[in-house]
């Protein structure tokens, strides 16, 4: 029995494909690559000493689907594929229901035809929209502001009405708050294509002299020192919460047969603080100039952790000085992403 990971050559997939495969479980790769490099897990089976099983295919291709999960006895799916973009899913909305509301329908069917009922869904702490109260609980209400966030949250009502509807599915939904950081090995990490849109990234790359400076977007917000407020969580310990994740499906009542929860650190940082960390981690100088807001950003941002302790036993355990060192790691050994070392196998 396999597991499926969509989207697994991606940033957060790549480093879910070490920890399963590392806890020995089967791992089948379904990704189309389109924001991604093959490249990644061939380094993910560098790291683990163990094979993966890829199948390219676009998730909006039921039949391939069915096709995949029947050749390799599937027994559940991690969803990771999707696009992640806040700015281009105002610019492009079209592309982000079909890719992430009507390719996850189609994965859900291809589930349902095949008897795969078993599935961790990527959500984002984007659902909650403007924050009413802090730390962000999983009853905080739910309102998105942008295109993005409402394809998560249509996703994760569709998972509600089909756990509902069949108690034999057992669905996870995971709201992640900021991943960063990259495995220790400095083999994968985060390879945004073009100007990274998210903040770690940024600094990295302007810690290598790829980019001149940061720029901070606003320091007029009502925080400690009027920058935005952030729950950063290191990659691997987001990994680990989805091995928890999944772990729990199995032991689910089939009359509680969903749960939605944060994983997250509880932690939040400004961007300022952001900048020193990774300043000390790497021991390079990060300059940056203060700019306007950006829209759309809230000033404070971060997880209640209660949840996911109770029912998962999970708790992130790495702080930010591993999340920096590791990032600087990642970034020192690889500065041009994976592109550099597929061009030169081509
Ligand atoms: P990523 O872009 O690095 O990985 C997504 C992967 O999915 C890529 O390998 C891409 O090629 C693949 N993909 C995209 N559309 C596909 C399709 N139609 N068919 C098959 N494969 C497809 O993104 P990530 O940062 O690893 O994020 C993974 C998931 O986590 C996404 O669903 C994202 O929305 C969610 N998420 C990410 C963050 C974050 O900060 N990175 C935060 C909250 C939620
Ligand atoms: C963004 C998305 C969010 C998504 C999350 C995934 C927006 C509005 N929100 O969240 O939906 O789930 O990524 O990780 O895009 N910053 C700078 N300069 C930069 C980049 C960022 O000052 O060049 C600041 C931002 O204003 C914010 C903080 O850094 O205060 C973190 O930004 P970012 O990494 O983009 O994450 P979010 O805004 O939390």
């Amino acid at each position: 029995m396999s597991i499926l990971i969509t989207g697994g050559a991606g940033y957060i997939g790549s480093h879910c494909c070490v920890s399963f495969l590392e806890s020995g479980l089967d791992v089948v790769v379904f990704d189309n690559f389109s924001n991604s490099n093959p490249e990644s897990l061939k380094r993910v089976e560098q790291i683990t000493g163990r094979s993966l099983k890829i199948e390219q295919g676009d998730i909006r291709d039921q039949s391939t689907l069915e096709t995949v999960m029947k050749r390799h006895a599937c027994e559940g799916v991690i969803h990771f594929a999707g696009l992640k973009a806040v700015g281009e899913s105002s610019q492009d909305p079209l592309a982000y229901y079909d890719n992430n509301v009507i390719g996850t329908h189609r994965l859900l069917s291809a589930m349902d035809a095949t008897g795969v009922r078993k599935l961790i869904f990527s959500s984002s702490a984007t659902v909650y929209g403007e924050p009413k109260s802090l730390p962000l609980t999983e009853e905080h209400s739910l309102n998105p502001v942008n295109p993005y966030g409402r394809t998560k949250l249509f996703v994760e009502d569709m998972l509600r009405d089909l756990a509902a509807s069949n108690s034999e599915w057992r669905v996870g939904i995971l709201r992640y708050f900021n991943p960063v950081g990259a495995h220790s090995s400095g083999l994968i990490g985060e390879d945004p294509l073009g100007v990274p849109n998210n903040l770690m990234p940024f600094i990295a790359q302007v810690a290598t002299g790829r980019r001149e400076r940061l720029n901070v977007f606003g320091d007029d917000y009502p925080t400690r020192d009027g920058t935005g407020v952030r729950d950063y969580i290191h990659v691997v310990d987001l990994v680990e919460g989805h091995l928890q994740a999944y772990e729990k499906l199995a032991k689910l009542p089939s009359s509680s047969n969903s749960f939605s929860v944060n994983l997250g650190t509880g932690n939040g940082y400004s961007v300022l603080e952001m900048v020193k960390a990774f300043e000390r981690g790497s021991n390079q100088p990060v300059p940056y100039e203060v700019v306007e807001r950006r829209s759309g950003d809230v000033a404070e941002c971060y997880a209640d952790t209660q949840k996911a302790e109770e029912l998962l036993a999970w708790t992130a355990d790495r702080n930010l000085g591993d999340m920096c060192s590791d990032t600087w790691h990642w970034v020192r050994k690889n500065p041009l992403g994976y592109a550099a070392e597929s061009d030169s196998n081509d």
